[in-house]
């Protein structure tokens, strides 16, 4: 897989999964195995801080952590959210300080990036990765980042059976043919082209080997997986969570809406997350305390505890780094985590996907 000058024997990414749970110790094994290991950069300032003993900034941490992901000299990207507003500048200068191999950015449209990063005197040497849903945002995006001096380096095309949050407004929108995965890609392809071409990663239920080769036959030049590394021994995820995950079936699994997200877009998660419960319930009692996703300056999940959990507590928990008696769990999956039967480590994972993938010509 080639990404500008970044070259990764397999043509896997793993995706960055917050709040925690795609630390420095998942993404630095994934890139041993041959991949390229991407951090999430979410809530990094208290999950350093707290490791270190001592209070660190946003930037300082996404550094440290950018640091460590790539020790042994292996490449790493860094997962940035659009949604985390208060964090957003600070990661990203965080991430390139690091010497981050690239920038992962959705969750929003990452619109203003280019120029924020040609703030930074080593900002051209890090890739810069949108994550889009369709080919008219990533025209959009290509079009914009286009009046910055800079095109994306490669995208994600993230289809509707990712973890996470999705790209579409509805539930429609979601379960539409037009949004599959297949479908999204070709239109991206056709963009990309336009622009000059660049490389693309298909992402969302993407399982095994026969899935990867399959998306490499349609075009792209790599995928990129979240589900299967959450599950690995070497992932940040309580082991309440990862067993979870083994446990669920695909009827355990919904795209959450309303209630919903305070991030405004469709949410996957399994059923019996205790947070996602206790707000069906009515019952939310903790408030966010953390306020990284803030929509015009205010968190929809203290505005409104019934339509909305809360992702920063939720996610936290999720991670093991909640506050004990206080924070009830989130799990967010892919829409195949039910297929997921144990807990591998990440070269186990990486065997069994690489084993007979093509190799990739450039
Ligand atoms: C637990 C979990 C957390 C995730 N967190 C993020 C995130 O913080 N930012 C992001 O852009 N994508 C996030 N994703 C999406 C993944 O990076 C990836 O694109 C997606 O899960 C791919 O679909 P798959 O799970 O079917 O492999 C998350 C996914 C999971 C399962």
């Amino acid at each position: 897989m080639h990404i500008r000058d970044l070259v990764r024997p397999f043509p896997i990414v793993q995706g960055g999964m917050g709040v925690g749970i795609s630390l420095a110790p998942l993404a630095n094994a994934v890139s041993k195995a041959g991949g390229l290991g991407t951090i999430s950069s979410a809530g990094l300032d208290r999950l350093v801080s707290k490791r270190l003993g001592r209070k660190v900034s946003t930037r300082e941490a996404a550094a440290i952590e950018t640091r460590d992901a790539q020790e042994g000299g292996v490449p790493a990207a860094v997962n940035i959210m659009v949604a985390l507003q208060t964090t957003y500048e600070d990661s990203v200068l965080g991430a390139i300080d690091g010497g981050a191999a690239a920038i992962v950015s959705g969750a929003g449209m990452p619109l203003r990036l280019p120029e924020l990063v040609a703030t930074h005197p080593d900002g051209d040497k890090t890739a810069l990765i949108p994550i889009v849903s369709s080919g008219r945002a990533l025209r959009l995006l290509c079009k914009k980042w286009q009046r910055a001096g800079r095109l994306p380096d490669a995208a994600v095309v993230e289809g509707p059976l990712a973890g996470g949050h999705l790209g579409w407004r509805t539930a429609e929108e979601v379960e539409a043919p037009a949004s599959k995965l297949e479908n999204i890609l070709a239109e991206c392809l056709e963009v990309a082209k336009s622009f000059g071409s660049f490389p693309l990663i298909a992402a969302g239920g993407i399982f095994d080997r026969d899935d990867i080769s399959r998306m490499l036959e349609l075009g792209a030049a790599g995928v990129q997986m979240g589900t299967r590394f959450l599950a690995t021994k070497e992932s940040s995820a309580s082991d309440t969570f990862k067993q979870a995950v083994v446990d669920c079936k695909e009827e355990d699994i919904e795209v959450a809406i309303s209630p919903g997200s305070p991030c405004g877009l469709p949410f996957r998660i399994l059923k019996g997350s205790p947070m996602f419960i206790e707000t069906l319930k009515g019952a939310r009692k903790a408030l966010c305390r953390k306020g990284y996703v803030l929509l015009n300056g205010k968190c929809l999940g203290n505005e409104d505890p019934a339509k909305f959990f809360c992702i920063c507590d939720g996610l936290f928990s999720a991670a093991g780094a909640g506050v004990e008696g206080e924070d009830a769990d989130l799990f967010t999956v892919g829409a195949l985590a039910g297929m997921v039967d144990k807990i591998m480590s990440v070269g186990d994972l990486m065997k069994e996907l690489c084993g007979k993938v093509t190799p990739q010509t450039s």
